[in-house]
């Protein structure tokens, strides 16, 4: 049997049947993983970015409500959800342009499933969020690395544009971005979008945008109003601190939604998890004591590791990268003997840092002193 006869027959796709990343292991450890290892201490989990004001208090309430219900099947559509976003979004971007799912990696593994196949490829830009390319190698699409400039973290727009191909479909941009918390400003990424052909679609994941202070973020609505080929992600488990619901959404231009909506099932978003995300949407106490919280903590941390004469970069988001002064398996297994969990920067491209959530201040102090401590040991 020839090669191609064998590889026609075969069962096995081969760009899933040699795909060897596991990215239930890439994933970050929960606090149960870690329990054994903490002989008792209090454990501050900063390695998650997680929300440190907890979940949506609005959110818990109307899921208690919901309960007796759940012997039914629950949301046979989504179009309470899209009604609620579009009232959210004042109407600017309508229901028919909303692509839910259950969290932020669902609706990344959507637009890979719908736009990628082999033959085809994908344009990141590490240090960033790991995942982007797991779901398009799964789809069998290459994937090209065009790394943020060394120093700032900035987005090399002209390698990115020199990247582009008639193969190209997709580029994965994290802004405010993790692992590096920093942000790609409008007047950048204008220069991106602006000069791509019809053929690419831009994913904007700005799941940490409601953390960021800056006047001249791009947001993925303004481009989307302006019909450019933009998907915009935002999650419910950040500012909302709903992770554990999994659910979350993007947005395009309608014909980009309506596209990507035909890869959804009924029954597709749960009832625990849509009940949950119409309240949380509402809870905009709980939304600005989050804001607020993540951006006096995280001024007070960059000042302690300033003191400490630690490189670390500006940051925007819930959580600051910065430099590991030794091995980083070594700085977090010592940090957990202080109950303190944090995460290496590698599994997102940023090797020899730590990545650390914004905790309360209490978490942020143990935080610290562990560090001196370990440093000074
Ligand atoms: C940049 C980025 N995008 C998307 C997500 C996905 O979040 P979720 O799947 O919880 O909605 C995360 C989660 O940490 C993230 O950091």
């Amino acid at each position: 049997m020839s090669h191609n006869t064998q590889q026609k027959n075969s069962l096995f796709k081969p760009h899933i049947d040699n795909f060897t990343s596991d990215l239930n292991q890439k994933a970050g450890r929960t606090s149960s993983e870690v329990k054994d290892l903490l002989k008792g201490k209090k454990l501050y989990k900063l390695s998650s970015n997680e929300n440190a004001m907890g979940p949506s208090p609005k959110a818990l309430e109307a899921i208690q409500e919901v309960l007796p219900t759940l012997y039914e099947y629950g949301f046979r559509t989504d179009d309470v959800f899209r009604d609620a976003l579009e009232e959210a979004f004042d109407h600017e971007i309508k229901e028919d342009q909303f692509i839910t799912g259950n969290a932020g990696l669902e609706v990344i593994d959507i637009a890979c499933r719908g736009f990628l196949e082999p033959g085809l490829e994908v344009i990141v830009t590490n240090p960033t969020f790991h995942v982007y390319e797991i779901f398009a190698k799964v789809n069998g699409a290459k994937v090209i690395d065009v790394p943020l400039l060394e120093g700032a973290f900035e987005l090399d727009v002209e390698g990115i544009l020199a990247a582009v191909n008639e193969r190209t479909r997709l580029i994965f941009i994290t802004n405010p971005s993790n692992p590096t918390g920093t942000m790609i400003t409008k007047t950048t990424l204008d220069k991106l979008i602006y000069n791509l052909p019809d053929h690419v679609v831009v994913i904007h994941d700005e799941v940490y945008f409601h953390f960021m202070e800056s006047d001249d973020f791009p947001f993925a609505k303004d481009y989307i109003l302006e019909g450019k080929n933009v998907i915009g992600l935002h999650t419910f488990s950040k500012a909302h601190g709903l992770p554990g619901l999994r659910v979350a959404y993007g947005f395009s231009t309608p014909r980009i939604a309506h596209y990507l909506r035909k890869l959804r099932r009924p029954f597709f978003i749960n009832t625990l998890s849509m009940t949950g995300a119409l309240a949380a949407m509402k809870d905009e106490a709980h939304i600005e004591a989050s804001r607020t919280l993540v951006q006096t903590e995280r001024k007070w941390l960059q000042k302690e590791l300033d003191r400490l004469g630690i490189h670390h970069w500006d940051s925007h988001t819930n959580f600051i990268l910065f430099k590991c002064p030794m091995s980083t398996d070594e700085m977090i297994a010592k940090m957990l003997e202080y109950g303190v969990m944090i995460r290496s920067g590698e599994n997102n491209g940023a090797p020899g840092c730590i990545r650390v959530s914004i905790g309360v201040h209490e978490a942020n102090m143990a935080f610290v002193t562990a560090l001196e401590e370990i440093m000074g040991g």
